[in-house]
């Protein structure tokens, strides 16, 4: 696996047997020293601190122990760290990509014709009782944005049940699940019969829950059907039409509230969020729930013209994933990516959804272990 390893004072230099190459800066080495003195045995957390290493860190020493082991010495405390080579491959900084399961690069984006073939409902029984199952329906929030549920029982509260498989409900003003359905007099457009707009939920809340979940009790009105549109899709569009519409709404921070008698919840975030590496990580869009606009005056027009841009794109037909939710299905979502809508119904028959949020680390932690869990045992990791 190893070459050639050579180093100079502040840089550890391997040639690796396929011709690839890392380098190494001596207190990037020091600091992710294997070694019992530097981290915990039981937890692999670090037991240093960068600030402890003296200024005038350096390699003084590369003894090759192994075919796939290296011993560093450091300059001037003389610390040793020893190093599998297979380690350094898999972390080193020269040939691996952070990781990132929340940007745009770790997505499947998609529109309403890649669902032509129909949707699939997992079976909740089979998801509660296979862990393979489990793993895949929770695999397509993370890729697509979402997962269907079917046959989940039409009971109130059944919803948390689902949350709690995955991860921690996130309780918030309206309580642990909130009941959509027609009521006089809302406090929220969602709770009346009015076809709603493509939205993400809750973008005055700081930080915004990042699961919804819908669970439908009762679906016997004409209409209400549920529409989900790929935020970061839409997005991707704006940058590919109109780069400089998308720059609008990244580079320009809006303030979102949301108020009634005994709230008022307020933020202030981008509509469309990236990443340090300028890929998309998060969208906002939600017109019931902006605040007053507040922008320098020579970017209002300019901003204007931005955002009607995207909210077209949102609407346009060939994005929206129409579908009807019936007494049973479950739909799970990012609420950082996945608008959803529903259109009108009338006030005759019973319409009737519970809702709930949650949070995506516990949903992809969930993942990860299941992931881990159920993987092949011919499948090592890669090297
Ligand atoms: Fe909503």
């Amino acid at each position: 696996m190893l070459n050639e390893v050579r180093f100079v004072p502040d840089e550890l230099v391997i040639e690796w047997a396929d011709g690839e190459q890392s380098g190494f800066y001596a207190l990037w080495l020091r600091d992710h020293c294997q070694m019992s003195a530097s981290r915990h045995s039981a937890n692999g957390q670090r037991l240093i601190n960068v600030s402890d290493f003296p200024e005038s860190l350096s390699i003084g020493q590369v003894n090759r122990l192994s075919e796939d082991r290296l011993e560093v010495v450091f300059e001037p405390d003389g610390h040793r760290s020893i190093f599998e080579a297979q380690w350094l491959r898999r972390h080193c900084y020269t040939l691996n990509e952070p990781w990132d399961d929340r940007s745009e690069s770790a997505k499947t984006l998609w529109q309403a014709d890649c669902f032509s073939g129909g949707l699939v409902r997992t079976d909740y029984d089979e998801y509660g009782h296979s862990r393979e199952v489990r793993r895949d329906c929770l695999q397509s929030v993370q890729t697509l944005g979402f997962a269907l549920l079917g046959n989940v029982p039409c009971e109130s509260g059944a919803v948390l049940d689902v949350i709690r498989s995955f991860g921690f409900v996130r309780e918030t003003n309206y309580g642990e699940l909130f009941d959509v359905r027609s009521v006089v007099d809302p406090n929220n457009l969602a709770f009346s019969n009015l076809g709603l707009g493509c939205h993400a939920d809750n973008p005055y809340r700081d930080p915004v829950p990042t699961v919804q979940l819908l669970h439908c009790l009762a679906s016997s009105t004409e209409g209400g059907d549920s529409i989900l549109v790929d935020g970061f899709r839409a997005a991707a569009i704006l940058r590919e039409e109109a780069p400089e519409d998308f720059e609008l709404l990244t580079g320009h921070y809006l303030n979102y509230r949301f108020q009634d008698a005994s709230t008022d919840l307020r933020s202030r975030v981008p509509m469309i969020e990236l990443d340090d590496r300028g890929r998309i990580t998060k969208v906002r869009y939600n017109n019931r729930s902006i605040d007053t606009i507040l922008l320098p005056p020579a970017v209002i027009k300019p901003f204007y013209r931005a955002y009607r841009h995207y909210a077209r794109i949102l609407e346009r037909p060939e994005l929206k994933l129409t579908f009807r939710l019936n007494p049973g299905d479950l739909m799970v979502f990012d609420n950082t990516r996945i608008m959803h809508a529903r259109t009108g119904y009338q006030a005759g028959g019973e319409r009737h959804l519970q809702g709930a949020y949650a949070d995506l680390d516990g949903l992809y932690s969930t993942l990860a272990v299941l992931q881990r869990e159920t993987r092949p045992a011919a499948i090592g990791r890669a090297s």
